[in-house]
């Protein structure tokens, strides 16, 4: 791993926390069936800016039987969320074959709804996206122990340092499916050009030689592009800045349950303080597939950099 100096102890509960002024990095929109979007230019361009596009009244529906899994124990221990892959293939999951299944159908129908919602939302993906794992996130946000770098109670963008990617995009649908009305609140934080001035000053270089180590020790599963390496910097950088978290520009949003939401979380500042009980789909694309790919983290870091990154 990358050494890097200890980091003071970030303040993560917000009750002290206020609200820094920006402008406001959530689009709130109306619908209420994951069937009935259509193509907008306006949320496009927002979504690819790095705002949240948030939809209160787009519920994922729960039978009585799938109410039934909404307790925290369907987890095996020490796993952090159930997952479906592209197989099928249910893991993380406790119980007997009565209950995988039941979990796999709920988690399975949720993928076919937000994917529903992002083929009629942004079609010109489609033909490029590559769909991850679907993952049930039934633990308690405020009761887990981290350390600071995989704290997601701290404002950061996605990053992952096992997996290089090379510019590639991270999109999120996520929705409360909490039974009891119990809102999942995130902090979400200023647009990515401003973190990528404010952090990359103080990032450390990258080194090929250094990346080729750790791909030759399978710390990597690729050879680790310099996107890469200045992503986890910049993940690292603010989630290691106690400040920065306090001071950061940042709007506090319960996402009600039964609510949606969409970002590319490689892009938009994000804390998640608390909640419970979420479906999460995540989908891949290519930077050059965006509307617009002069608004992505690979085309932003680059003109700031001055150099190509991958
Ligand atoms: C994250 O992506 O940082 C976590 C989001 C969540 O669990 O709500
Ligand atoms: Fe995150």
């Amino acid at each position: 791993m990358i050494p890097l100096q200890a980091p003071p102890a970030a303040r993560t509960h917000n009750s002290r926390m206020q609200d820094k002024p920006m402008q406001d990095p959530i689009v709130t929109l109306d619908l209420a069936d994951w069937k009935g979007a259509r193509h907008d230019a306006h949320w496009t361009a927002a979504l690819e800016a790095g705002k949240v596009l948030y939809f209160p009244n787009l519920a994922f529906p729960l039978s009585p039987q799938e109410q039934a899994l909404l307790r925290p124990d369907v987890l095996l221990p020490d796993v952090r969320n159930i997952s479906l892959d592209a197989q099928g293939q249910l893991k993380g999951a406790a119980g007997d074959a009565q209950v995988q299944a039941t979990l796999a159908a709920m988690v399975g129908r949720f993928r076919a709804d937000a994917l529903g919602l992002i083929h009629a939302m942004l079609p010109q993906y489609v033909p490029a996206l590559r769909i991850a794992p679907t993952s049930y996130r039934p633990a308690q946000v405020e009761s887990r122990q981290q350390s600071w770098r995989a704290d997601d109670r701290r404002l950061h963008v996605d990053a992952f340092p096992s997996r290089p990617n090379y510019g590639e995009r991270i999109l999120r649908v996520f929705a409360n499916v909490n039974p009891a009305g119990v809102p999942r609140t995130w902090r979400v934080g200023e647009p990515f050009e401003d973190v990528a001035r404010r952090f990359l000053p103080t990032v450390k270089r990258y080194s090929p030689l250094q990346a080729r180590l750790l791909r030759m020790l399978r710390v990597t599963k690729s050879l680790r592009s310099e996107y890469d390496h200045l992503m986890l910097q910049l993940h690292d950088a603010m989630k290691s800045d106690a400040r920065y978290q306090q001071e950061a520009p940042q709007r506090t949003v319960p996402f009600a349950a039964g609510s949606a939401w969409v970002c590319f979380s490689d892009q938009t500042p994000h804390a998640v303080m608390s909640g419970q009980f979420m479906m999460e789909q995540t989908l891949h694309l290519p930077a050059d597939r965006q509307y617009n790919p002069q608004a992505s983290p690979l085309a932003i870091l680059g003109r700031l950099t001055g150099r190509t990154l991958v």
